[in-house]
């Protein structure tokens, strides 16, 4: 897969790059990643890319033709281009396991100030990630890609995502490791007991019960 992301900030997303999992796949080869700035399409002094709103207001405001044409610098036919704006649809595990299957992927990250309407026209999709304003699209961008490439193939252990959070609408079951005793706080002996399928069986009754202690709109 290769993942563009087209930003005014291309320095947040150096550490992003550059350590644990998504570091790993890169070297891989399981993703691509290029980090593209508005800026170089800037047609104005001091690579400027962005003016005030026309009918006034307060702030600054993406303009349509660098962003745009950053787009379409490195669009291509199999791409899929997707805005993050708090406007854009709520982003769930379900849509990670789509996206996974794309080919290309284009991330645009809007600004907190906003940018102009038209921006829209050229996008295929809007995602938001969560009802609260951030500063820019940059942190929901390194959302989804993360959760979009730790599902590739080779990227992390199968067996560490078929049973998560989510899969099945249900959340994770309770993991312990080492102490089995902790300030009073003891591991469940069913986990000590070697038996696999009593062990399958709480794990599925701890999913269903922190489910509706936590996310009971998961099992509507
Ligand atoms: N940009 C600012 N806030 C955002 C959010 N919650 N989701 C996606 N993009 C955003």
């Amino acid at each position: 897969m290769r993942i563009d992301i087209l930003t005014l900030f291309p320095k947040m997303f150096e550490g992003f790059v550059n350590e644990s999992i998504i570091k790993r796949a890169i070297e891989k080869k399981a993703v691509e990643i290029h980090i593209i700035n508005f800026r170089e399409f800037s047609k104005l002094n001091n690579s400027q890319v962005d003016d005030t709103p026309y009918g006034g207001g307060s702030g600054m405001v993406l303009m349509v033709e660098p962003i745009v044409e950053a787009i379409e610098s490195v669009k291509q036919e199999n791409s899929k281009v997707i805005l993050l704006t708090p406007q854009g649809s709520p982003y769930k595990q379900e849509k990670a396991k789509e996206l996974k299957e794309e080919k290309h992927l284009i991330l645009v990250c809007g600004h907190y100030e906003g940018f102009d309407e038209r921006i829209r026209s050229f996008v295929d999709e809007e995602v938001s990630i969560g009802d609260y304003i951030l500063t820019g699209g940059e942190i929901p961008a390194m959302a989804i890609c993360d959760s979009v490439i730790r599902l590739i193939d080779g990227v992390i252990k199968k067996e560490s995502y078929e049973e998560e959070s989510f899969t099945n609408n249900l959340l994770d079951y309770p993991t312990y490791t080492k102490p089995r005793e902790f300030r009073g706080l003891q591991v469940p002996d069913v986990l000590l007991s070697g038996d696999h399928e009593k062990i399958k069986e709480w794990r599925k009754k701890e999913q269903i019960k922190k489910t509706e202690e936590k996310r009971k709109d998961l099992l509507s």
